[in-house]
């Protein structure tokens, strides 16, 4: 198992009992049924603190990172994918992922000279849930994340939006939300293993 391939799994959903966490665990399962080892963050519950100081940011360039920072990265380098599951939230992420973002993929590693990232091939998997219906605007919600990842040379970037996403689906729909999940979880598994 050690040696297997493995992808980075962020939930940025306060609630354990959320449809995002079981959509979280549909995938996580398919992934691992799928041969990849999911390395998952649920950053509520480890009370992750989105806030980048100055100082943080002055560390940069030597690379003098928090010990959490350092542990993300460490895990990011060796994987070969990353996975952001949450709800959206005012047209955009919970602001505990947007601060996973700002202070993990920090210069030095996942841009700007000597950034050791871009070279890694990770593929990335967007996994959204949202109150309204789809439409052409679902984009608003992904393009300011996805030109993120770009930025860090993370191109191949894999989005799903589920929409009409309320606390009383009822069960048939649960279920049919459940399974997209675990298909999209075999099929971002076999993405990984392709290279
Ligand atoms: C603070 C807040 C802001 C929200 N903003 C939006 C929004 O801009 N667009 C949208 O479609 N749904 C919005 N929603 C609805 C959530 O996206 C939806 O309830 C959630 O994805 C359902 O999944 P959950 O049961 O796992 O929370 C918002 C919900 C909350 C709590």
């Amino acid at each position: 198992m050690q040696d297997s391939k493995s992808a980075v799994v962020i939930i940025a959903h306060p609630k354990p009992g959320s449809i995002t966490h079981s959509i979280a665990d549909a995938f996580c399962s398919a992934l691992q049924k799928g041969g990849i080892r999911p390395l998952i963050h649920d950053l509520y519950l480890e009370r992750f603190n989105p806030v980048l100081e100055g100082s943080e940011i002055e560390g940069w360039p030597e690379n003098r990172l928090s010990k959490e920072v350092a542990t993300y990265q460490a895990e990011l380098r060796n994987a070969c994918g990353l996975t952001l599951i949450f709800p959206v939230w005012w047209n955009t992420y919970p602001a505990i992922l947007s601060g996973w973002l700002q202070r993990v993929l920090t210069e030095g590693f996942a841009f700007g000279e000597g950034a050791t990232l871009p070279g890694l091939k990770l593929r990335a998997q967007l996994l959204l849930t949202c109150g309204s219906s789809h439409s052409e605007k679902d984009h608003i919600y992904t393009d300011s994340i996805v030109s993120s990842l770009h930025y860090c040379g993370i191109s191949d970037v894999d989005i799903q939006v589920k929409g009409d996403v309320h606390e009383n689906l009822n069960a048939e729909r649960r279920k049919s939300l459940m399974e997209k999940a675990y298909g999209a979880g075999i099929q971002f598994a076999e993405n990984l293993k392709q290279g």
